[in-house]
């Protein structure tokens, strides 16, 4: 696993653009290769324009729920210290390392995009942390955590699948106003996509649902 080959995965869609090895804002000690801070918005040429809409680098970015997830894991370190974790559409696997700096005892980082596996794998080695990374997420956790999964509508069905997998669902979401079915708000973060996509403001509210499938009576 390599920063040069991440590198070389990125350039085949922003050609200008570079990783650099960084702090995550709020979670100091989590440090995340991760497009430059100065990186081409636009207007970017078509060609380019193209290759992103086909290809997008989401794992580039640490997303504001990811972030906020990672945070609230620091603060309820008990919620996954030596449980399972599956960390679901994990990107960068900021989520999946912060669980890891929380004490989770074994931790699958998730996502269907191949290039995020490389690149969860290559901060799991920043972070020097043991990660397991697939594309497909089987088998059974105590805990799953999704950060900023759900903005996609093709996706609607990931939570109903997510929640036959583990026994607790931890969803964190700037696009989700509404509480999924079964879910229960327990409440909002104020966190940024980094570095700056130039989200609107709405999006800077990150709400956290759970599901749990044994509640205490
Ligand atoms: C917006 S990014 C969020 C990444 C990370 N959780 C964070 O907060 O920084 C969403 C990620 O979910 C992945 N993804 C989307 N649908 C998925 C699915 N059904 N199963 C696994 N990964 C998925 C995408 O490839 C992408 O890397």
């Amino acid at each position: 696993m390599s920063l040069a080959e991440l590198q070389s995965r990125l350039e085949a869609t922003l050609p200008d653009a570079h990783m650099e090895v960084v702090s995550v804002p709020g979670y100091q000690a989590i440090k995340l290769a991760l497009i430059n801070e100065d990186f081409p918005i636009g207007p970017l040429p078509q060609t380019v324009m193209n290759a992103v809409i086909k290809d997008p680098a989401y794992w580039a970015f640490c997303w504001g729920s990811g972030i906020a997830l990672a945070r609230y894991l620091r603060r309820q370190r008990g919620i996954v210290s030596g449980l399972r974790v599956l960390d679901l559409g994990s990107g960068s696997g900021i989520v999946a390392i912060a669980a890891c700096f929380s004490g989770a005892r074994l931790v699958v980082a998730c996502d269907t995009d191949p290039n995020a596996c490389l690149a969860i794998a290559v901060n799991a080695e920043i972070n020097n942390v043991a990660i397991t990374t697939a594309g497909i997420a089987s088998g059974h956790f105590d805990i799953a955590l999704l950060g900023d999964v759900l903005y996609d509508p093709r996706n609607r069905d990931v939570l109903d699948e997510t929640r036959t997998l583990a026994d607790t669902v931890l969803v964190a979401d700037s696009r989700v106003k509404q509480t999924p079915r079964g879910f229960c708000h327990i409440g909002s973060m104020s966190a940024r996509t980094f570095p700056n996509l130039g989200e609107f403001d709405e999006f800077r509210t990150v709400q956290l649902f759970r599901w749990d499938r044994f509640t205490i009576a």
